[in-house]
């Protein structure tokens, strides 16, 4: 870790668990609004924080984004994964299927040589869809694997990007700006303070299960995202935030 002080990384980590309640902080070095490796490298450092977190037959439950997507990347077999069952933290956001839980969940486990289960369930669902499809057998025992999960990763977006990337239809669109989100996490969106102010309606965990999970790592990096990493947090109770140093310059500075 000599290397790490020496890039002022620790230092960093240090700052930032003065300044907000998290669990435990790992700063990578560089910043992925520049260089998109970074992610890579999040994801790298993420993969080695979930195999010190297993315990031998945990549920992982992953969401969807772009830095999901590089964690699963990084993923590498470890017998440690021989009981390990993947599921997506929650359904459809609207987001392209390479963004989707889904199919990070499926790559996540193909790379860790583990198990999974999918979520088949469509994006937009009417209250009364919705009632039907959680009763269905085959979605109900994937929805209490998934509210059973032990660890959660979940990515931190910038509000306005979140929204506009998943075609948001325009009545929320207005929610949203108006109600001045700035963080969205899980298809929630939160103010400057951590109040929710808008949620994507789908099934999986809520917000409140969220908070009964022994583990929950955030990983989100990017000077762009500081904004957004620091309101989850206020609301977020024990996570580990997996970040780089772009974000976590803003995030320690005074302002
Ligand atoms: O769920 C998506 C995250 O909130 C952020 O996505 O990793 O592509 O920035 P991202």
């Amino acid at each position: 870790d000599m290397m790490r002080e020496v890039l002022g990384l620790k230092e960093l980590e240090r700052k930032i668990k003065k300044k907000l309640p998290v669990e435990d902080v790992i700063v990578v070095a560089g910043d992925s609004d520049q260089s998109p490796w970074v992610k890579r490298e999040m994801g790298r450092a993420c993969v080695s924080r979930i195999k010190h977190s297993l315990k031998g037959n945990d549920i992982v439950a992953v969401t969807g984004g772009t830095t999901l997507a590089a964690v699963a990347e990084m993923m590498t077999p470890d017998l440690k994964y021989r009981d390990v069952l993947f599921v997506p933290a929650r359904g459809g956001l609207g987001e392209d299927v390479t963004n989707q839980a889904n199919t990070i969940c499926a790559r996540m486990a193909e790379k860790a040589m583990g198990h999974y289960r999918l979520l088949h369930v469509p994006d937009q669902l009417s209250a009364e869809t919705y009632q039907s499809i959680i009763e269905e057998p085959a979605i109900r025992e994937v929805l209490e694997l998934i509210k059973s999960s032990t660890i959660v990763i979940h990515g931190i977006g910038d509000a306005k990007t979140m929204a506009e990337r998943r075609k948001t239809p325009p009545e929320e669109m207005k929610k949203i700006e108006q109600n001045e989100a700035v963080a969205e996490a899980f298809g929630y969106y939160f103010n400057q303070h951590g109040d929710v102010v808008h949620k994507v309606n789908t099934v999986g965990i809520q917000l409140e299960d969220v908070r009964h999970v022994p583990c929950v790592i955030a990983v989100a990096g990017g000077a762009s995202k500081a904004k957004a990493i620091q309101a989850y947090i206020k609301q977020a109770n024990q996570c580990i935030l997996i970040t780089d140093e772009g974000a976590a310059k803003q995030l320690v500075r005074d302002d």
